[in-house]
């Protein structure tokens, strides 16, 4: 895509308390996207290209939260609904923000066939965005997430997984075995796989290895069948029968897998009792 042989001229951003280095290009229009340096409003995303300017926008800003609606709280975690339709602007201003990290996906398609589900953490000073996915209205493909970022200063603390089981959540409460768009990027794979294997294994070592199928995963886990048959080749429990993909694992196996310090549980998990959401019509 065209935007890979762009050069990147922001080198970093100054979002709230956080200096934050740029991975890649993004297409902020004019003086701003030469700016070697932006400043971000970490409540309306709203960019400046001076100190001065921040400063003052900072004492006369008076979003806390991101728009939309509120549809999951627990503790100090909150999720919101942006509808892409409703927040043009906001929904523009994240996409610009997420494209400095994200190096593939063609990002600037209408944001109105889009929801954005913006995870924060709740501070004294307002919600602060950590991260979202977005999700298109209608797909086809059942793409449960079209795009997924947390911001670099919050990665590796289970954010990405939290967003991923809070997808696959939505999807089930639609009834639709969802997935993730695809290419994804080296990063997302590897939260993806580790979000799969871990969900798989826990539903295999509650099921007897006799009524395991490739069938019977997909439909408790929520979880696609080439996603499964992905996850369970690069542990070595699928085998051809009869010129068919099979799962065949021992419940050992599955027990020294889920053992495996490299395995981990997630740290944040989705709390249904905190979701206040039911699919749009
Ligand atoms: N190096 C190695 N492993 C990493 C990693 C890194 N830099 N970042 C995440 N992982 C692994 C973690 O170890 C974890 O697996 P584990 O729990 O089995 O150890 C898993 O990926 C997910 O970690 P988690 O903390 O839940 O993810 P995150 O909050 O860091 O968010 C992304 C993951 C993908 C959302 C984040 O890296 C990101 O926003 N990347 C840039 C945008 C992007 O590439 N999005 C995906 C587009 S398809
Ligand atoms: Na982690």
């Amino acid at each position: 895509h065209e935007s890979i042989t762009k050069i990147k001229y922001i080198e970093k951003i100054q979002f709230g308390q956080f200096e934050i280095d740029t991975w890649y290009f993004s297409p902020y229009p004019d003086e701003y996207g030469k700016a070697r340096k932006l400043f971000v409003c970490q409540y309306c995303l709203k960019y400046m290209r001076l100190l001065k300017s921040f400063t003052g926008h900072l004492k006369d800003c008076k979003v806390q939260k991101p728009p939309g609606r509120e549809i999951y709280r627990k503790g100090i975690i909150s999720v919101f609904e942006v509808d892409g339709n409703e927040e043009p602007l906001y929904c523009q201003l994240l996409c610009l923000l997420a494209k400095l990290f994200l190096d593939h996906k063609v990002l600037f398609y209408d944001t109105k066939v889009f929801y954005f589900y913006v995870l924060c953490e709740i501070a004294k000073e307002g919600c602060q965005i950590v991260g979202y996915f977005s999700k298109e209205k209608e797909s086809l493909a059942n793409n449960n997430v079209a795009c997924i970022l947390v911001l670099p200063p919050y990665q590796r603390k289970g954010y990405g997984k939290f967003l991923i089981a809070f997808s696959y959540t939505l999807s089930r409460k639609e009834g639709i075995i969802g997935s993730p768009e695809k290419p994804l990027s080296d990063l997302g794979r590897l939260s993806y796989r580790s979000y799969w294997a871990y969900t798989l294994l826990e539903l295999m070592s509650d099921l007897s290895t006799s009524s395991l199928s490739i069938k019977a995963l997909n439909k408790l886990s929520g979880i696609a069948t080439d996603d499964i048959i992905y996850t369970l080749q690069s542990m070595r429990m699928i085998k051809y029968w009869k010129g068919q993909q099979v799962v065949c694992v021992t419940t050992r196996t599955i027990n020294n897998y889920l053992q495996l310090p490299q395995l981990k549980r997630p740290v944040l998990t989705v709390d249904l009792d905190c979701l206040d959401w039911t699919p749009h019509k």
